[in-house]
């Protein structure tokens, strides 16, 4: 989480009206309240580090082009550096009248360097300087996001090997269907986050365009080059026109809607962890420090990370539908309700960062509960599909087979037996097609190793797509 993210940020309201950068225009002073009410200054100082980098790239090609001298440039470089260390040390003074975090840095440039620091805005407008603040900034962050979420598909990918063999009911609408292995169940949680990786690493090729240079709206009568900054800044492209350079916020909806999705994933991967650890199903055990006790029964371990999650996914999704909302009604090009985009994207990536971290941590400590969920899946009929395939391919049409499976479960749940606990005489009264071979089929063991093909879930198959995943995820 970044730095500068005070919930209560160390602003003064000392400076002097005369201060406001627009000051020629007006006579008026603005109110006091719609000060407060316009700044950003208190979440967008997060972005300090982006914007001082910002500055340091421009001031370089400004005086690689002959509009600042070597001399100027060095000194707006150095003078930089000092606002940076005292924002660091926490001895800056952020200023509510200065408005943003662009403007409260420029002035305390030019409170250390004089009238040099007044040049370093030369052929640049906030407009062109905040859409290149959240890039650089997301571009960072994007990096971090996706390295955490290798950490939980690391973690995955270990319990999916240990766990390769171990047999669990496997679900649909809840209800016993077949049974499947442990590892397989983690490697689909795998897939999942492997798509969302995939969609970060993709989003970030759009957020790292450079907007630098469309200025206000129009571009600059300085004569820029554009190629020399985006060197400096590592982007990897240069927004191609600047009316939508200045106005473009589709890569923080993207960025949002990937961190929706994966958020998504992980709540539904939390309700399974809630149930999973209830005493009713009993399939898994997480670890005391991921789980919080009651203060009135004494007998509860509760799964708050995991519930946790699953609530937060909430304000990402909120965020998706507050940024697409947020852009609807704007007209081209720059409009002040673009400093509405920050809060939602700067919680969305704490939420997200916070959220895979804890997941990473807490599934590296999960013991899983063997003979419970063997028990779950033998009392569930899940072999009930086997015994169908068995018959067709005695030669019984599956309709047939159906029916004669059908028959064989309700005398298991009236005699309480499993179907391997059904006696072969009385199974081959409902088809003489079965033979004592049909156990094989019947046992949990028999039916998982039997679907032992690409995605399937015999523990062979497991092992060979954890390998394959760690090669994946090197990517
Ligand atoms: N604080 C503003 C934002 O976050 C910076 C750009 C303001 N530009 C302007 N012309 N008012 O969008």
């Amino acid at each position: 989480m970044s730095d500068t993210n005070n919930d209560s940020p160390n602003t003064s309201q000392k400076v002097n009206q005369a201060e406001k950068p627009w000051n020629g225009r007006f006579t008026e002073p603005t109110d006091a309240f719609v000060e407060a009410f316009t700044a950003s200054v208190t979440f967008d100082q997060r972005m300090y580090k982006q914007d001082i980098a910002g500055s340091v790239a421009h001031a370089k090609m400004l005086a690689h082009v002959g509009v600042l001298t070597e001399s100027e440039r060095d000194q707006i470089i150095d003078g930089l550096g000092k606002v940076k260390s005292s924002i660091e040390a926490g001895e800056f003074n952020w200023s509510i009248t200065l408005e943003d975090v662009h403007m409260n840095i420029e002035a305390a440039l030019t409170d250390l360097i004089g009238i040099t620091g007044k040049k370093l805005h030369t052929g640049r407008s906030r407009n062109d300087q905040v859409a290149t603040d959240i890039r650089l900034y997301l571009r960072d962050e994007i990096d971090l996001i996706v390295s955490e979420l290798k950490r939980l598909q690391s973690a995955l990918i270990n319990l999916a090997e240990k766990e390769a063999d171990t047999i669990m009911p496997g679900f649909t609408h809840l209800q016993t269907a077949q049974p499947v292995t442990f590892g397989h169940h983690m490697l689909a949680w795998f897939e999942n986050l492997e798509r969302d990786r995939a969609r970060f690493i993709d989003c970030r090729k759009r957020v790292n365009i450079m907007p630098l240079g469309a200025a206000a709206l129009a571009g600059t009568t300085y004569p820029i080059d554009r190629e020399f900054t985006a060197r400096e800044l590592g982007f990897e492209g240069i927004c191609e026109n600047s009316l939508d350079a200045v106005s473009d916020r589709d890569f923080a909806i993207e960025l949002t809607a990937n961190a929706a999705l994966l958020m998504t994933h992980l709540s539904r991967f939390s309700e399974e962890l809630v149930l999973w650890a209830s005493a009713q199903f009993n399939f898994v055990e997480l670890s005391d420090s991921f789980c919080t006790g009651s203060s009135i029964m004494p007998q509860k371990k509760n799964p708050d990370v995991p519930e946790l999650v699953r609530g937060k996914t909430g304000r990402v999704n909120g965020h998706l539908i507050s940024l697409l909302t947020l852009m609807k009604g704007q007209p081209l090009a720059y409009n002040k309700d673009n400093q509405e985009d920050k809060e939602p994207l700067f919680d969305t990536v704490d939420t997200l960062k916070g959220s895979l971290k804890v997941y990473a941590d807490m599934m590296q400590h999960v013991s899983v509960n063997k003979d419970i969920m063997r028990e779950a899946a033998i009392r569930g009929f899940s072999t009930a599909t086997d015994l169908a395939d068995y018959l067709v391919r005695a030669g019984v049409p599956f309709r047939d087979a159906h029916e004669v499976v059908g028959k064989a479960v309700r005398l298991g749940v009236e005699s309480k037996r499993d179907l391997a606990e059904i006696s072969l005489e009385e199974l081959q009264s409902f088809s003489d097609q079965i033979q004592a071979d049909v156990f094989d089929v019947l046992t949990l063991e028999g039916s998982v190793s039997a679907r032992n093909h690409l995605g399937g879930t015999a523990p062979e198959q497991v092992r060979a797509a954890a390998e394959r995943a760690k090669t994946r995820i090197k990517e």
